[in-house]
Formats: C-alpha cells, sequence, structure tokens
C-alpha cells in the first residue's frame, strides 16, 4: 500500500536536529471597552466615515482608558491565556512583551505585567519590531523551547497607541486603536506548532514611520513637544507600497520553506492595517477572501497587538481546527516584516 501524500514540510526537521517542537497552548485578547468610531473622528478632524472606510476598510476602534496602561493591557490578554491553558501564574518560565508603547521608557513593561499575573519564577523583558513585533516575539519564545531552554514562555503584543497618535493629524489619527493579545507557547506532543517563521528588516526605510523625538537622538524638550515630534509620523503611500510587497515576499518564502502551496492553508490572519494592502497581498498570494480572516474594520491597527488579537478572534470564531495549517503575516515600522506558517 502506498503510505499517503506528504502534507507538509517541517523546515525545522533537519538531521541531527535536537529540539522539540514548540506550538501555541492558548491565547488570550483584550481590547479597551471604550469604541471611537469614525462619526467621532468626524467631529475631531477634517475627515468622513466614507474617507476612511473607502481608503483602510476601518469603522472603529478601541480607546484605553487614561488609568489603564499597556500593562494592563497585557495583564488582562496574558490573564485569560492563561485561564484557557489552565496554567498557573508560576508555571510561566519567560515573558517576552513586544510594544512600540511601553509603559515607561524602562524598567521592561514585560516586567510590570510579571507583576500584575504574580509570574515571579519567570524572566521578562521587551522586544521591539513596531507592528511585526508578535511574530519576532513568537520566534524568540519558540526558540527557547525547542532548545529545552525553558517549558512555557507568555508572548505579548500590547498596545496604548492612543499616547502616541497626534489626534490632530488626520493622516493617521483615523488608523489607529488600542489592544492586546497573548499566546502561551509550549511543547504540545503530536503537533507540529510553529513550522517556520520567515523575518526581514529593512533600515534604510526607517524614516518611513517613526516617532522622531523621546530617545536619545532627541530628547523631550519644550522643541519637540511644540514640533510634535514625539507624535507618530508616517509617509502612508510609501508605506502602502512596502507593505504589499514585504508581507507578499514574507509569505511567500514562508509557504515554500514547507512546501506549501497558498491552496493548503486553512486560513491566512495578516496583519490588520488597511484593508486594502490585506486585499493586495491577498489578491498576490492567491488567497480566496474565504481564507483570510479580518478584523481591522472593529479595531483598527493595533500594532504588535494585532496579528495576535485577529488570531485569537479566528479561534474562538471557530476559524481554526486542529491540524489546520495557518499563514500569519506581518509588516511594521523599521521597516520590519514576518511571515509564520503553523499546524494549529
Ligand atoms: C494612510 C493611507 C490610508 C492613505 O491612503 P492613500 O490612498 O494613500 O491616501 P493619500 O496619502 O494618497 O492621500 C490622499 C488624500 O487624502 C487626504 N487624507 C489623508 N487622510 C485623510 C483623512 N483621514 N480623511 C480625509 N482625507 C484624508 C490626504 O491629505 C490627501 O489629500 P491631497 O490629495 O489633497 O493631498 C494609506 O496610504 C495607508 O494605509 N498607508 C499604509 C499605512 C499603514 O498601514 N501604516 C502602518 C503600517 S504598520
Amino acid at each position: 500500500m502506498t503510505p499517503p501524500p506528504k502534507k507538509f514540510k517541517n523546515p525545522r526537521l533537519r538531521p541531527g536536529f535536537q529540539g522539540r517542537s514548540c506550538s501555541i497552548a492558548a491565547l488570550g485578547s483584550y481590547l479597551p471597552r471604550r469604541v471611537l468610531t469614525n462619526a467621532d473622528l468626524e467631529k475631531m478632524v477634517d475627515t468622513s466615515n466614507e474617507w476612511i472606510l473607502t481608503r483602510t476598510g476601518i469603522k472603529e476602534r478601541r480607546i484605553a482608558a487614561p488609568e489603564e496602561h499597556t500593562s494592563d493591557l497585557a495583564a488582562k490578554a496574558a490573564l485569560l491565556a492563561m485561564q484557557r491553558a489552565n496554567l498557573a501564574p508560576d508555571q510561566i518560565d519567560l515573558i517576552i512583551l513586544a510594544t512600540i508603547t511601553p509603559d515607561m521608557p524602562f524598567p521592561s513593561t514585560a516586567c510590570m505585567v510579571q507583576k500584575k499575573i504574580g509570574a515571579f519564577r519567570a524572566a521578562a523583558f521587551d522586544i521591539q519590531a513596531a507592528c511585526s513585533g508578535f511574530l519576532f516575539a513568537l520566534e524568540i519564545g519558540q526558540h527557547f523551547i525547542m532548545a529545552h531552554t525553558v517549558d512555557t514562555v507568555l508572548v505579548v503584543g500590547a498596545e496604548k497607541l492612543s499616547t502616541i497618535v497626534n489626534w490632530k493629524d488626520r493622516n493617521t489619527c483615523v488608523l489607529f486603536g488600542d489592544g492586546a493579545g497573548a499566546a502561551i507557547l509550549r511543547n504540545c506532543p503530536g503537533s507540529h506548532g510553529l513550522l517556520t517563521t520567515c523575518l526581514g528588516s529593512d533600515g534604510n526605510k526607517s524614516d518611513l514611520i517613526c516617532m522622531p523625538a523621546g530617545g536619545s537622538k532627541c530628547p523631550p524638550s519644550a522643541h519637540s513637544l511644540a514640533s510634535g515630534m514625539h507624535y507618530l509620523h508616517m509617509d502612508g503611500r510609501e508605506t502602502f507600497k512596502s507593505a504589499v510587497n514585504a508581507m507578499h515576499m514574507a509569505a511567500r518564502d514562508a509557504l515554500r520553506r514547507c512546501d506549501l502551496d497558498i491552496s493548503q492553508i486553512k486560513c491566512v490572519i495578516p496583519h490588520q492595517a488597511n484593508r486594502r494592502i490585506i486585499d493586495a497581498v491577498s489578491e498576490r498570494l492567491g488567497a480566496t477572501p474565504a481564507q483570510v480572516f479580518t478584523n481591522l474594520e472593529k479595531y483598527g491597527n493595533t500594532s504588535a497587538a494585532s496579528v495576535a488579537i485577529a488570531l485569537d478572534e479566528a479561534v474562538q470564531l471557530g476559524r481554526i481546527h486542529k491540524g489546520d495549517l495557518i499563514l500569519l503575516i506581518v509588516f511594521g515600522a523599521g521597516l520590519t516584516w514576518a511571515a509564520a506558517v503553523i499546524e494549529w
């Protein structure tokens, strides 16, 4: 009897590989309660619901309360993921948190989250890859599991972008929102889990999206405040083109590494920045609308939290089942980008 055709290639399982696989054991997400609609924005800047909807696909976004910090959003997402994984705080070995809106420049927001969830056995640190941060963090966490260094990693993407958006700049303020998503990484016998992640960066285009002031290059000053340099700045048109190219190439590379065709992917979860970017990337990949999951109409671009929130929602809605192959694709400031293939 001929064996059934091989479903996919696991690029990690090369000769001499001594490690173990790493899976997402559970997910959690948290969105602040306050909803800011396009109609609300019409009262704040010279824009219209029609413009925002047709150019971006966004209808509304969530805004955290003044007393709700990035670490609070992150801790709420983390606690839900821990509850779903039936995990006690002292079982977490490592916390990796991705954000561009930390509670403060230091110490890390990951340490704030450690305190809030009581995971006192864990080591904790932040990483920064802007909107690509969750996949960069997932890849780092995966290597700790694969190398048997630790057993349980909490990966979080969390943002309070409402604090760095210029609410008088219609070019940017309509795009972003607050939120957090969390994943528990573990070895789950019987599943290949994270099959591959293709990461990339292009520092030559670091000017396209940035916050010019507040760091060592331009410390906070009366001038930096008066000139709005402490806000997020973006060249929308160039960012759009770079995003489509980089997301498409990263996704193609990830599929190729696993000997996969896009038709074998059950669910594509792209960074939720702009409906037109998602459509252009999907079309280039040959993904059907039924394969592609979006929720940006409700939350806008939540940067490092974006794919984590979308992945959690897709699982909760029954769009992903055990054994399904899924493709995550992200893009952000840096520039940075990544694509990951996961056997669920
Ligand atoms: C920002 C973005 C939606 C703008 O869409 P666009 O089709 O490129 O629009 P343009 O930048 O060409 O601007 C077209 C016009 O709309 C205007 N405009 C910009 N924002 C507007 C708004 N909120 N409401 C109404 N008009 C607006 C511009 O001023 C411009 O007017 P002009 O022609 O008189 O100068 C789009 O470029 C984009 O999504 N880029 C990527 C952003 C992104 O995803 N960033 C995060 C990556 S992680």
